[in-house]
Protein backbone atom coordinates (compact mmCIF):
# COMPACT_ATOMS: atom_id res chain seq x y z
CA UNK A 1 0.00 0.00 0.00
CA UNK A 2 2.92 2.21 1.18
CA UNK A 3 4.90 1.89 -2.09
CA UNK A 4 1.67 2.45 -4.48
CA UNK A 5 0.74 5.48 -3.17
CA UNK A 6 4.55 6.44 -3.27
CA UNK A 7 4.88 5.79 -6.67
CA UNK A 8 1.42 7.29 -8.03
CA UNK A 9 2.15 10.48 -7.98
CA UNK A 10 5.59 9.75 -9.53
CA UNK A 11 3.40 7.89 -12.38
CA UNK A 12 1.16 10.50 -12.72
CA UNK A 13 4.03 13.45 -13.43
CA UNK A 14 5.77 11.75 -15.68
CA UNK A 15 2.48 10.59 -17.94
CA UNK A 16 2.06 14.45 -17.99
CA UNK A 17 5.35 15.08 -20.25
CA UNK A 18 6.36 11.98 -21.39
CA UNK A 19 3.55 9.35 -23.52
CA UNK A 20 3.34 6.09 -21.17
CA UNK A 21 3.95 4.02 -23.92
CA UNK A 22 7.21 5.11 -24.57
CA UNK A 23 8.10 4.53 -20.90
CA UNK A 24 6.63 1.01 -20.80
CA UNK A 25 8.57 0.17 -24.89
CA UNK A 26 12.02 1.10 -23.34
CA UNK A 27 13.48 -1.71 -25.46
CA UNK A 28 12.69 -0.25 -28.62
CA UNK A 29 14.16 3.72 -27.17
CA UNK A 30 16.85 1.56 -26.36
CA UNK A 31 17.65 0.35 -30.04
CA UNK A 32 18.20 -3.13 -30.12
CA UNK A 33 16.35 -6.74 -29.97
CA UNK A 34 17.42 -9.48 -27.93
CA UNK A 35 18.08 -12.33 -29.25
CA UNK A 36 19.00 -15.70 -26.69
CA UNK A 37 20.59 -19.10 -27.93
CA UNK A 38 20.49 -21.59 -25.19
CA UNK A 39 21.79 -25.42 -25.02
CA UNK A 40 21.85 -28.30 -23.28
CA UNK A 41 24.94 -30.33 -25.08
CA UNK A 42 23.69 -33.52 -22.99
CA UNK A 43 21.07 -36.38 -22.64
CA UNK A 44 20.17 -39.46 -20.55
CA UNK A 45 18.59 -39.38 -17.66
CA UNK A 46 22.13 -38.96 -15.56
CA UNK A 47 22.43 -35.74 -17.03
CA UNK A 48 18.70 -34.08 -16.33
CA UNK A 49 20.52 -31.47 -14.86
CA UNK A 50 21.66 -29.65 -17.95
CA UNK A 51 18.61 -30.00 -19.32
CA UNK A 52 16.79 -28.37 -16.25
CA UNK A 53 18.88 -25.46 -16.14
CA UNK A 54 18.48 -24.96 -20.23
CA UNK A 55 14.58 -25.07 -19.69
CA UNK A 56 14.70 -22.61 -16.50
CA UNK A 57 16.60 -20.12 -18.86
CA UNK A 58 14.24 -20.10 -21.01
CA UNK A 59 11.63 -19.15 -18.55
CA UNK A 60 14.05 -16.46 -16.87
CA UNK A 61 13.75 -14.73 -20.81
CA UNK A 62 10.33 -15.10 -21.22
CA UNK A 63 9.71 -13.63 -18.06
CA UNK A 64 11.43 -10.77 -18.39
CA UNK A 65 9.93 -9.94 -21.70
CA UNK A 66 12.25 -11.75 -24.80
CA UNK A 67 9.94 -12.56 -27.46
CA UNK A 68 9.48 -16.59 -28.08
CA UNK A 69 10.62 -15.73 -31.42
CA UNK A 70 13.90 -14.87 -30.37
CA UNK A 71 15.01 -18.01 -28.68
CA UNK A 72 16.36 -20.86 -30.20
CA UNK A 73 16.58 -23.77 -28.08
CA UNK A 74 18.75 -27.06 -28.33
CA UNK A 75 17.87 -29.80 -26.09
CA UNK A 76 17.60 -33.48 -26.15
CA UNK A 77 14.49 -33.74 -25.18
CA UNK A 78 14.74 -37.25 -23.89
CA UNK A 79 14.42 -36.24 -19.87
CA UNK A 80 10.84 -35.57 -19.26
CA UNK A 81 9.37 -38.40 -20.59
CA UNK A 82 11.81 -40.65 -19.70
CA UNK A 83 10.73 -44.22 -18.16
CA UNK A 84 12.77 -42.91 -15.16
CA UNK A 85 11.05 -39.90 -14.21
CA UNK A 86 8.93 -40.00 -11.72
CA UNK A 87 6.75 -37.26 -12.30
CA UNK A 88 5.98 -37.54 -16.69
CA UNK A 89 6.25 -34.82 -18.86
CA UNK A 90 7.71 -32.82 -15.78
CA UNK A 91 11.40 -31.04 -15.43
CA UNK A 92 12.12 -29.22 -12.14
CA UNK A 93 15.58 -26.87 -12.07
CA UNK A 94 15.10 -27.23 -7.59
CA UNK A 95 13.66 -29.20 -5.24
CA UNK A 96 10.06 -28.70 -4.70
CA UNK A 97 10.77 -26.03 -7.61
CA UNK A 98 7.87 -25.32 -10.48
CA UNK A 99 8.26 -27.27 -13.43
CA UNK A 100 10.13 -25.99 -15.80
CA UNK A 101 9.57 -28.06 -18.83
CA UNK A 102 6.03 -26.72 -19.39
CA UNK A 103 6.09 -24.23 -22.18
CA UNK A 104 9.65 -24.54 -23.62
CA UNK A 105 9.58 -24.06 -27.28
CA UNK A 106 12.41 -26.45 -28.17
CA UNK A 107 13.88 -25.74 -31.87
CA UNK A 108 16.64 -28.77 -31.93
CA UNK A 109 16.20 -31.78 -30.51
CA UNK A 110 17.58 -35.75 -30.31
CA UNK A 111 20.10 -36.02 -33.00
CA UNK A 112 19.84 -31.94 -34.12
CA UNK A 113 21.93 -30.92 -31.32
CA UNK A 114 25.27 -31.30 -32.97
CA UNK A 115 28.09 -29.25 -33.16
CA UNK A 116 27.73 -27.83 -36.69
CA UNK A 117 23.69 -26.66 -35.51
CA UNK A 118 24.86 -24.73 -33.08
CA UNK A 119 27.71 -23.18 -35.16
CA UNK A 120 24.70 -22.94 -37.89
CA UNK A 121 23.00 -21.50 -35.31
CA UNK A 122 25.31 -18.85 -34.44
CA UNK A 123 26.38 -17.68 -37.78
CA UNK A 124 22.99 -17.47 -39.13
CA UNK A 125 23.31 -20.57 -41.55
CA UNK A 126 21.42 -19.98 -44.64
CA UNK A 127 21.27 -23.74 -45.69
CA UNK A 128 19.69 -24.24 -41.95
CA UNK A 129 16.88 -21.57 -42.43
CA UNK A 130 16.16 -22.54 -45.73
CA UNK A 131 15.52 -25.90 -44.34
CA UNK A 132 13.05 -24.23 -42.21
CA UNK A 133 15.49 -24.07 -38.94
CA UNK A 134 15.68 -21.40 -36.67
CA UNK A 135 19.37 -19.99 -37.05
CA UNK A 136 19.98 -16.36 -35.20
CA UNK A 137 18.90 -12.87 -37.27
CA UNK A 138 20.30 -10.42 -35.34
CA UNK A 139 21.85 -7.36 -37.09
CA UNK A 140 24.20 -4.73 -36.19
CA UNK A 141 22.46 -3.53 -33.03
CA UNK A 142 21.16 -6.08 -31.20
CA UNK A 143 21.69 -7.78 -28.05
CA UNK A 144 22.94 -11.56 -27.98
CA UNK A 145 22.60 -13.51 -25.28
CA UNK A 146 24.57 -17.35 -25.69
CA UNK A 147 24.21 -20.17 -22.82
CA UNK A 148 25.40 -23.78 -22.93
CA UNK A 149 25.49 -26.35 -19.99
CA UNK A 150 26.67 -29.67 -20.33
CA UNK A 151 30.53 -31.47 -20.00
CA UNK A 152 33.59 -30.09 -20.11
CA UNK A 153 37.26 -30.92 -20.92
CA UNK A 154 40.13 -28.79 -21.83
CA UNK A 155 39.42 -26.70 -24.54
CA UNK A 156 36.73 -28.84 -25.49
CA UNK A 157 32.54 -29.08 -24.36
CA UNK A 158 30.37 -32.27 -25.02
CA UNK A 159 27.76 -32.72 -27.65
CA UNK A 160 25.18 -35.75 -27.39
CA UNK A 161 27.33 -37.71 -30.44
CA UNK A 162 30.02 -35.19 -30.48
CA UNK A 163 32.82 -32.26 -29.29
CA UNK A 164 33.14 -28.60 -30.25
CA UNK A 165 36.47 -27.37 -29.84
CA UNK A 166 37.47 -24.14 -28.17
CA UNK A 167 38.82 -22.76 -31.87
CA UNK A 168 35.50 -23.61 -33.49
CA UNK A 169 33.69 -21.95 -30.78
CA UNK A 170 35.65 -18.84 -31.05
CA UNK A 171 35.71 -19.04 -34.85
CA UNK A 172 31.98 -18.82 -34.68
CA UNK A 173 32.30 -15.49 -32.28
CA UNK A 174 34.46 -14.06 -34.66
CA UNK A 175 32.40 -14.49 -37.70
CA UNK A 176 29.30 -13.13 -36.09
CA UNK A 177 31.39 -10.09 -34.27
CA UNK A 178 32.68 -9.24 -38.25
CA UNK A 179 29.63 -10.18 -39.89
CA UNK A 180 27.56 -7.61 -37.78
CA UNK A 181 25.49 -9.92 -36.31
CA UNK A 182 25.72 -8.11 -32.62
CA UNK A 183 26.41 -5.27 -30.96
CA UNK A 184 27.10 -6.88 -27.37
CA UNK A 185 27.00 -10.25 -26.37
CA UNK A 186 26.88 -11.99 -23.18
CA UNK A 187 27.51 -15.74 -22.75
CA UNK A 188 27.29 -18.09 -19.87
CA UNK A 189 29.15 -21.27 -20.00
CA UNK A 190 28.63 -23.81 -17.48
CA UNK A 191 30.87 -27.00 -18.22
CA UNK A 192 33.40 -28.49 -16.34
CA UNK A 193 36.99 -26.52 -17.01
CA UNK A 194 34.89 -24.13 -19.01
CA UNK A 195 37.31 -21.67 -18.72
CA UNK A 196 39.43 -23.13 -21.10
CA UNK A 197 36.83 -22.71 -23.87
CA UNK A 198 37.84 -18.65 -23.72
CA UNK A 199 41.33 -18.12 -22.04
CA UNK A 200 43.73 -17.26 -24.47
CA UNK A 201 41.54 -17.00 -27.42
CA UNK A 202 38.41 -14.52 -26.76
CA UNK A 203 39.56 -11.57 -27.54
CA UNK A 204 38.94 -8.69 -25.50
CA UNK A 205 37.71 -6.11 -28.43
CA UNK A 206 35.03 -7.76 -29.75
CA UNK A 207 32.25 -6.34 -27.52
CA UNK A 208 32.00 -10.37 -26.25
CA UNK A 209 31.69 -10.57 -22.65
CA UNK A 210 31.88 -13.99 -21.55
CA UNK A 211 31.72 -16.18 -17.70
CA UNK A 212 32.54 -18.90 -17.20
CA UNK A 213 31.29 -22.27 -14.38
CA UNK A 214 35.07 -23.05 -13.55
CA UNK A 215 38.28 -22.13 -14.20
CA UNK A 216 40.13 -24.13 -16.92
CA UNK A 217 41.31 -26.92 -15.27
CA UNK A 218 38.53 -27.63 -12.98
CA UNK A 219 35.00 -29.53 -13.13
CA UNK A 220 32.53 -27.43 -12.47
CA UNK A 221 29.67 -28.68 -9.91
CA UNK A 222 26.02 -29.80 -9.91
CA UNK A 223 23.69 -29.27 -6.99
CA UNK A 224 20.34 -30.42 -5.34
CA UNK A 225 21.86 -33.81 -5.76
CA UNK A 226 19.52 -34.82 -2.66
CA UNK A 227 15.94 -34.84 -4.18
CA UNK A 228 14.59 -37.96 -2.71
CA UNK A 229 12.40 -38.97 -5.18
CA UNK A 230 14.25 -37.79 -8.60
CA UNK A 231 17.35 -39.60 -8.30
CA UNK A 232 19.85 -37.24 -10.70
CA UNK A 233 20.75 -33.90 -9.05
CA UNK A 234 18.80 -31.19 -10.82
CA UNK A 235 20.69 -28.66 -11.64
CA UNK A 236 24.03 -26.93 -11.36
CA UNK A 237 25.60 -24.56 -8.97
CA UNK A 238 26.74 -21.65 -11.33
CA UNK A 239 23.39 -21.86 -13.42
CA UNK A 240 20.76 -21.84 -10.19
CA UNK A 241 22.86 -18.98 -9.32
CA UNK A 242 22.26 -16.68 -12.00
CA UNK A 243 19.04 -18.58 -13.09
CA UNK A 244 17.76 -17.50 -9.80
CA UNK A 245 19.24 -14.77 -9.03
CA UNK A 246 17.63 -13.65 -12.42
CA UNK A 247 14.39 -14.74 -10.88
CA UNK A 248 14.41 -13.01 -8.08
CA UNK A 249 16.24 -10.05 -8.93
CA UNK A 250 15.76 -6.72 -10.48
CA UNK A 251 17.45 -7.04 -13.37
CA UNK A 252 16.84 -4.25 -15.18
CA UNK A 253 19.33 -2.50 -12.28
CA UNK A 254 21.42 -5.03 -11.67
CA UNK A 255 24.74 -5.30 -13.53
CA UNK A 256 26.15 -8.00 -15.21
CA UNK A 257 29.15 -7.50 -12.41
CA UNK A 258 27.04 -7.36 -9.58
CA UNK A 259 25.32 -10.60 -11.18
CA UNK A 260 28.74 -12.61 -11.46
CA UNK A 261 30.20 -11.48 -7.69
CA UNK A 262 26.53 -13.02 -6.74
CA UNK A 263 27.22 -16.47 -8.49
CA UNK A 264 30.93 -16.21 -7.65
CA UNK A 265 29.89 -16.80 -3.99
CA UNK A 266 26.72 -19.46 -4.45
CA UNK A 267 29.40 -21.78 -6.52
CA UNK A 268 31.15 -22.83 -3.73
CA UNK A 269 32.92 -25.96 -5.53
CA UNK A 270 34.30 -23.75 -8.42
CA UNK A 271 35.51 -20.77 -9.59
CA UNK A 272 33.89 -19.05 -12.29
CA UNK A 273 35.74 -16.62 -14.09
CA UNK A 274 35.29 -13.53 -16.23
CA UNK A 275 36.66 -13.10 -20.29
CA UNK A 276 36.62 -11.36 -23.09
CA UNK A 277 35.64 -7.31 -22.92
CA UNK A 278 35.47 -6.61 -19.02
CA UNK A 279 33.99 -3.29 -19.30
CA UNK A 280 30.72 -4.92 -20.58
CA UNK A 281 30.15 -5.92 -16.92
CA UNK A 282 28.81 -2.50 -15.86
CA UNK A 283 25.45 -3.00 -18.19
CA UNK A 284 22.25 -4.45 -16.51
CA UNK A 285 21.77 -7.74 -16.31
CA UNK A 286 18.50 -6.91 -18.30
CA UNK A 287 20.22 -5.14 -21.34
CA UNK A 288 20.38 -9.31 -22.16
CA UNK A 289 17.77 -11.28 -20.38
CA UNK A 290 15.28 -8.69 -20.99
CA UNK A 291 13.95 -5.51 -19.65
CA UNK A 292 10.50 -6.31 -18.02
CA UNK A 293 10.28 -7.06 -14.26
CA UNK A 294 9.68 -10.43 -13.68
CA UNK A 295 7.48 -11.36 -10.55
CA UNK A 296 8.67 -14.88 -10.10
CA UNK A 297 10.49 -17.27 -7.53
CA UNK A 298 12.51 -16.65 -4.48
CA UNK A 299 15.95 -17.88 -4.69
CA UNK A 300 16.66 -20.87 -2.88
CA UNK A 301 19.46 -21.94 -0.36
CA UNK A 302 22.36 -23.59 -1.82
CA UNK A 303 21.82 -27.31 -1.02
CA UNK A 304 25.25 -28.48 0.97
CA UNK A 305 25.88 -31.60 -1.51
CA UNK A 306 29.18 -31.48 -3.54
CA UNK A 307 29.46 -34.29 -5.66
CA UNK A 308 32.03 -34.26 -8.68
CA UNK A 309 30.27 -33.45 -12.36
CA UNK A 310 32.43 -36.43 -13.07
CA UNK A 311 31.54 -38.75 -10.75
CA UNK A 312 27.58 -38.76 -11.10
CA UNK A 313 27.17 -42.00 -13.49
CA UNK A 314 28.93 -43.73 -10.51
CA UNK A 315 27.04 -42.09 -7.34
CA UNK A 316 23.53 -42.38 -9.27
CA UNK A 317 23.85 -46.02 -9.77
CA UNK A 318 25.26 -45.95 -5.89
CA UNK A 319 22.18 -44.06 -5.17
CA UNK A 320 19.78 -46.57 -6.85
CA UNK A 321 21.27 -49.50 -5.52
CA UNK A 322 21.08 -48.19 -1.91
CA UNK A 323 17.32 -47.45 -2.29
CA UNK A 324 16.36 -50.68 -3.76
CA UNK A 325 14.20 -53.61 -2.37
CA UNK A 326 14.07 -55.31 -5.12
CA UNK A 327 16.91 -58.08 -5.46
CA UNK A 328 16.76 -58.46 -9.25
CA UNK A 329 16.36 -54.63 -9.84
CA UNK A 330 19.21 -54.52 -7.37
CA UNK A 331 21.69 -57.36 -9.50
CA UNK A 332 20.44 -54.75 -12.63
CA UNK A 333 22.81 -51.95 -11.05
CA UNK A 334 25.86 -53.74 -9.38
CA UNK A 335 26.12 -55.39 -12.79
CA UNK A 336 26.08 -52.08 -14.65
CA UNK A 337 27.92 -50.69 -11.73
CA UNK A 338 30.45 -53.25 -12.11
CA UNK A 339 30.73 -52.50 -15.88
CA UNK A 340 31.39 -48.48 -15.37
CA UNK A 341 33.54 -49.36 -12.85
CA UNK A 342 35.82 -51.40 -15.46
CA UNK A 343 35.42 -49.25 -18.27
CA UNK A 344 36.86 -46.56 -16.60
CA UNK A 345 40.04 -48.72 -15.46
CA UNK A 346 40.34 -49.71 -18.64
CA UNK A 347 40.15 -45.94 -19.93
CA UNK A 348 42.72 -45.10 -17.39
CA UNK A 349 45.03 -47.50 -18.34
CA UNK A 350 44.91 -47.24 -21.89
CA UNK A 351 45.14 -43.16 -21.50
CA UNK A 352 48.29 -44.19 -19.49
CA UNK A 353 49.61 -46.53 -22.02
CA UNK A 354 48.95 -44.34 -24.89
CA UNK A 355 51.08 -41.29 -23.21
CA UNK A 356 53.84 -43.53 -22.51
CA UNK A 357 53.88 -44.70 -25.91
CA UNK A 358 54.24 -40.95 -27.05
CA UNK A 359 56.90 -40.32 -24.92
CA UNK A 360 59.17 -43.30 -25.93
CA UNK A 361 58.21 -41.53 -29.63
CA UNK A 362 60.17 -38.80 -28.09
CA UNK A 363 57.12 -35.73 -27.33
CA UNK A 364 57.74 -36.18 -23.34
CA UNK A 365 60.27 -37.62 -20.79
CA UNK A 366 57.75 -38.72 -18.36
CA UNK A 367 54.05 -39.75 -18.91
CA UNK A 368 53.26 -39.59 -15.09
CA UNK A 369 54.59 -35.96 -15.52
CA UNK A 370 52.51 -35.23 -18.22
CA UNK A 371 49.34 -37.06 -16.83
CA UNK A 372 49.92 -35.37 -12.85
CA UNK A 373 50.09 -31.47 -14.23
CA UNK A 374 48.09 -28.69 -16.00
CA UNK A 375 49.51 -26.53 -18.73
CA UNK A 376 47.59 -23.70 -19.45
CA UNK A 377 46.20 -24.19 -23.39
CA UNK A 378 47.22 -21.24 -25.51
CA UNK A 379 47.49 -23.43 -28.99
CA UNK A 380 43.81 -23.57 -29.30
CA UNK A 381 43.84 -24.54 -33.02
CA UNK A 382 46.37 -27.36 -33.54
CA UNK A 383 44.83 -28.35 -29.87
CA UNK A 384 41.09 -28.71 -31.77
CA UNK A 385 43.25 -30.84 -34.54
CA UNK A 386 44.48 -33.17 -31.63
CA UNK A 387 41.38 -33.31 -29.78
CA UNK A 388 39.48 -34.19 -33.52
CA UNK A 389 42.14 -36.62 -33.92
CA UNK A 390 41.82 -38.37 -30.56
CA UNK A 391 38.03 -38.76 -31.51
CA UNK A 392 38.07 -39.99 -34.82
CA UNK A 393 41.38 -42.37 -34.14
CA UNK A 394 41.41 -43.42 -30.25
CA UNK A 395 37.71 -42.85 -28.71
CA UNK A 396 34.65 -41.30 -29.68
CA UNK A 397 33.84 -38.83 -26.77
CA UNK A 398 30.45 -38.90 -27.82
CA UNK A 399 29.44 -42.57 -26.78
CA UNK A 400 32.55 -42.59 -24.11
CA UNK A 401 31.91 -39.35 -22.63
CA UNK A 402 34.63 -40.07 -19.98
CA UNK A 403 37.59 -39.67 -21.68
CA UNK A 404 36.85 -36.01 -21.38
CA UNK A 405 38.62 -36.35 -18.43
CA UNK A 406 41.97 -36.93 -19.79
CA UNK A 407 42.34 -34.59 -22.34
CA UNK A 408 44.15 -32.18 -21.07
CA UNK A 409 47.18 -34.90 -21.21
CA UNK A 410 46.86 -34.18 -24.60
CA UNK A 411 46.85 -30.41 -24.33
CA UNK A 412 49.79 -30.60 -22.19
CA UNK A 413 51.93 -32.38 -25.17
CA UNK A 414 50.65 -29.88 -27.45
CA UNK A 415 51.68 -26.94 -25.27
CA UNK A 416 55.11 -28.45 -24.06
CA UNK A 417 56.13 -29.40 -27.98
CA UNK A 418 55.36 -26.32 -29.78
CA UNK A 419 54.56 -28.62 -32.80
CA UNK A 420 54.83 -27.00 -36.80
CA UNK A 421 52.59 -28.43 -39.56
CA UNK A 422 55.00 -31.19 -40.38
CA UNK A 423 55.93 -32.07 -36.84
CA UNK A 424 52.28 -32.44 -36.25
CA UNK A 425 51.49 -34.38 -38.51
CA UNK A 426 53.89 -36.71 -37.26
CA UNK A 427 52.35 -36.76 -33.72
CA UNK A 428 48.73 -37.46 -34.99
CA UNK A 429 50.10 -40.54 -36.78
CA UNK A 430 51.72 -41.45 -33.90
CA UNK A 431 48.72 -40.65 -32.08
CA UNK A 432 46.83 -42.62 -34.39
CA UNK A 433 49.01 -46.42 -33.51
CA UNK A 434 49.45 -45.43 -30.46
CA UNK A 435 45.02 -45.92 -29.71
CA UNK A 436 45.58 -48.70 -31.89
CA UNK A 437 47.76 -50.29 -29.62
CA UNK A 438 46.18 -49.25 -26.16
CA UNK A 439 42.26 -47.96 -26.99
CA UNK A 440 40.69 -49.24 -29.61
CA UNK A 441 38.24 -52.17 -29.86
CA UNK A 442 38.06 -52.40 -26.30
CA UNK A 443 34.17 -53.59 -26.32
CA UNK A 444 32.72 -51.13 -24.00
CA UNK A 445 29.71 -50.26 -25.44
CA UNK A 446 30.19 -46.60 -22.99
CA UNK A 447 32.66 -45.74 -20.73
CA UNK A 448 30.30 -42.50 -19.15
C1 LIG B 1 9.94 -30.47 -0.34
O1 LIG B 1 8.65 -30.80 0.08
C2 LIG B 1 8.61 -31.89 0.98
C3 LIG B 1 7.16 -32.28 1.22
O2 LIG B 1 6.29 -31.28 0.88
C4 LIG B 1 9.33 -31.51 2.26
O3 LIG B 1 9.33 -32.58 3.17
C5 LIG B 1 10.75 -31.16 1.92
O4 LIG B 1 11.43 -30.69 3.07
C6 LIG B 1 10.80 -30.08 0.85
N1 LIG B 1 12.16 -29.92 0.42
C7 LIG B 1 12.75 -28.73 0.33
C8 LIG B 1 14.18 -28.75 -0.07
O5 LIG B 1 12.17 -27.71 0.55
C1 LIG C 1 41.72 -23.52 -10.88
O1 LIG C 1 41.11 -24.03 -9.74
C2 LIG C 1 41.85 -25.01 -9.05
C3 LIG C 1 41.08 -25.44 -7.83
O2 LIG C 1 39.79 -25.71 -8.08
C4 LIG C 1 43.19 -24.44 -8.60
O3 LIG C 1 43.95 -25.48 -8.01
C5 LIG C 1 43.92 -23.89 -9.80
O4 LIG C 1 45.09 -23.24 -9.35
C6 LIG C 1 43.04 -22.88 -10.51
N1 LIG C 1 43.73 -22.45 -11.70
C7 LIG C 1 43.95 -21.19 -11.97
C8 LIG C 1 44.67 -20.90 -13.23
O5 LIG C 1 43.57 -20.30 -11.24
C1 LIG D 1 59.40 -28.25 -38.09
O1 LIG D 1 60.14 -28.54 -36.92
C2 LIG D 1 61.13 -29.54 -37.10
C3 LIG D 1 61.70 -29.93 -35.75
O2 LIG D 1 61.81 -28.82 -34.93
C4 LIG D 1 62.18 -29.03 -38.10
O3 LIG D 1 63.19 -30.02 -38.31
C5 LIG D 1 61.48 -28.71 -39.41
O4 LIG D 1 62.40 -28.13 -40.31
C6 LIG D 1 60.31 -27.76 -39.19
N1 LIG D 1 59.54 -27.66 -40.44
C7 LIG D 1 59.09 -26.53 -40.92
C8 LIG D 1 58.31 -26.62 -42.18
O5 LIG D 1 59.27 -25.47 -40.34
Amino acid sequence: MFSFLAIFPILFALSASTPLADLLNSKSNAGYNIHAVLVAGSNGFDNYRHQADVCHAYHVLRNHGVPAENIIVMMYDDIANDPENPYPGKIFNAPNGSDVYAGVVKDYTGEEVTPENFLGVLKGDKALAAKGKKVLTSGPNDHVFIYFADHGAAGLVYFPSDTLSSHDLNEALVYMHDNKMYHKLVFYLEACESGSMFENILPDNLNIYATTAANSTEPSSPTYCEDPEIYPCLGDEYSVAWLEDSDSNDITKETLEQQFQYVVKRTPNSQPQQFGQKSLASLEVGQFLGEKASSKIDALENSEDSVNARDIPLVMLRRKLKRTNDAAKAAVHAKKLQTLISGRRFLESGIKKIISQLCSNGYCSDAEYVLSTRRPLVHHSTYSKVAKKFQSSCLNLGTHPHGMKFMYAFANLVESNNFNESTLNRFLEDLERACNNHIVDHGFKAIV
